[in-house]
């Protein structure tokens, strides 16, 4: 099966995590998002992979080379993003038989992406509770019978998950017209599929978008429950390591610190002394947590330091953020409800009751700076020392 794997859009609504790296880069756990993804494909039986590139197209290339995992890899180029039935045309050249395409932000797990493969055409579904704001799709039974793009007044709960397999008399079909969204829409190309075939609906076991901050933190969330102890690092003997928790070779754990899985410590992190780093905690490459810093279910990115006396909870720090003594993230509102955040000038719930902060790279805050919860940070931003932020600067 050659499996397109779409990874040139620019994600905006991930903003600011997005502004320096291709979202589809963003780190889940060890790895990209977008290897996740193509390791999904590889183990249900893809023998090609053909990324598609855009936005941030180095880094894609970069990270996968011309092979992954034992499997070849080509890349298209979309020069503009005009949406996914243009994304799958720009890599049509390298298309000669049936096809899958997945989305290259999304998580799936391998068994329904091997069922999906084995049952073209196909498409991969997701019971979800709002469909309001994804395609939705009729069935009967096992067969697509219809797809509608964020009806106001759902048919169905089975969302389109961004999973196909595609006919080989597809890759002729790619040209769609532009949609009211001004896009062409790979959902276009599915309806076309579907007045000529059986198209079987294949409910994916796992499935998430990660379109906006707190989804990136909800991939780490779930991909850390999946991690085995492992300690190649170098652990003092004062440390305590307590459940899954990874240290990778070339990470330094100092006297005094605790850490409670699921973690993982990259290598070149150091952490401690005297430090507590709680579960969810992702501490990047070359990443710092210092003397007396507490980090809660965070994601901190490459180079990243906290480098003393701080709290950090539900947050993604960019990379090379740094934190002044005394800053403090609220994870909380004191009325309990859930944390909004701003995307793309909309105030949205991110449905947590507790999320704390997005720092974009290099943003640096002054000492005793207080976060206050869904504060987005622009990359390179610097706060006051004893700043009280509670928007985003
Ligand atoms: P999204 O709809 O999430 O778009 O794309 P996006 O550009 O990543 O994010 P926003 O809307 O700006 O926040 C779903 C998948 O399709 C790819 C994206 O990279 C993502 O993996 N895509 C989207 C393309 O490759 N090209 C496009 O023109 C649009």
């Amino acid at each position: 099966m050659q499996a397109v794997i779409l990874a040139a859009g620019k994600g905006t609504r991930m903003r600011p995590l997005s502004d320096e790296t291709a979202k589809p880069m963003l780190p889940v756990v060890d790895r990209p998002l977008v290897a996740h993804v193509a390791d999904a494909a590889v183990e249900a039986g893809a023998d090609e992979l053909v990324l598609v590139v855009g936005y941030g197209a180095d880094q894609v290339r970069e990270y996968f080379g011309e092979e992954y995992a034992g499997t070849p890899v080509a890349y298209a180029v979309q020069t503009e993003q005009a949406g996914t039935a243009d994304a799958v045309r720009a890599a049509s050249d390298h298309l000669r038989r049936e096809f899958a395409v997945l989305n290259g932000d999304n998580l799936y797990d391998v068994e329904s992406i091997r069922t999906l493969f084995e049952s073209g055409p196909a498409v991969g579904a997701h019971q979800v509770a709002d469909p309001t704001n994804y395609g939705v799709l009729s069935t009967d039974g096992r067969t697509v019978t219809d797809i509608v793009e964020k009806p106001d007044d759902p048919p169905t709960d089975l969302a389109n998950a961004g999973a196909y397999v595609f006919p080989e008399v597809a890759i002729s079909w790619l040209d769609v017209p532009e949609s009211e969204r001004g896009e062409h829409e790979l959902t276009d190309v599915l309806s076309r599929v579907i007045e000529a075939y059986d198209v079987t609906a294949v409910e994916l076991d796992e499935w998430l978008d990660v379109g906006r901050p707190w989804e990136l933190l909800e991939a780490n969330e779930r991909r850390l429950g999946d991690i085995e102890r492992r300690v190649d690092g170098d652990v003092n003997d004062d440390a305590t390591l307590d459940g899954s928790v990874v240290v990778e070779a070339g990470a330094i754990v100092k006297p005094g610190v605790v850490v409670e899985g699921p973690a993982i410590l990259r290598q070149g992190a150091t952490v401690g002394p005297n430090a507590y780093v709680r579960g969810g905690t992702v501490v990047g490459p070359d990443a710092t947590v210092g003397h007396a810093v507490e980090v809660k279910n965070s994601v901190l990115r490459r180079g990243a330091t906290i480098g003393h006396l701080a709290y950090v909870g539900d947050s993604v720090l960019g990379r090379d953020v740094n934190f002044g003594a005394g800053t403090n993230v609220a994870n909380l509102r004191h009325d309990e409800r859930d944390v909004k955040l701003t995307v793309k000038g909309e105030r949205i719930s991110t449905g947590r009751r507790k999320f704390g902060v997005v720092v974009g790279d290099d943003a640096k805050t002054g000492i005793d700076t207080n976060l206050q919860p869904g504060v987005r940070l622009s990359p390179g931003t610097t706060t006051l020392p004893g700043a009280d932020v509670d928007r985003d600067a």
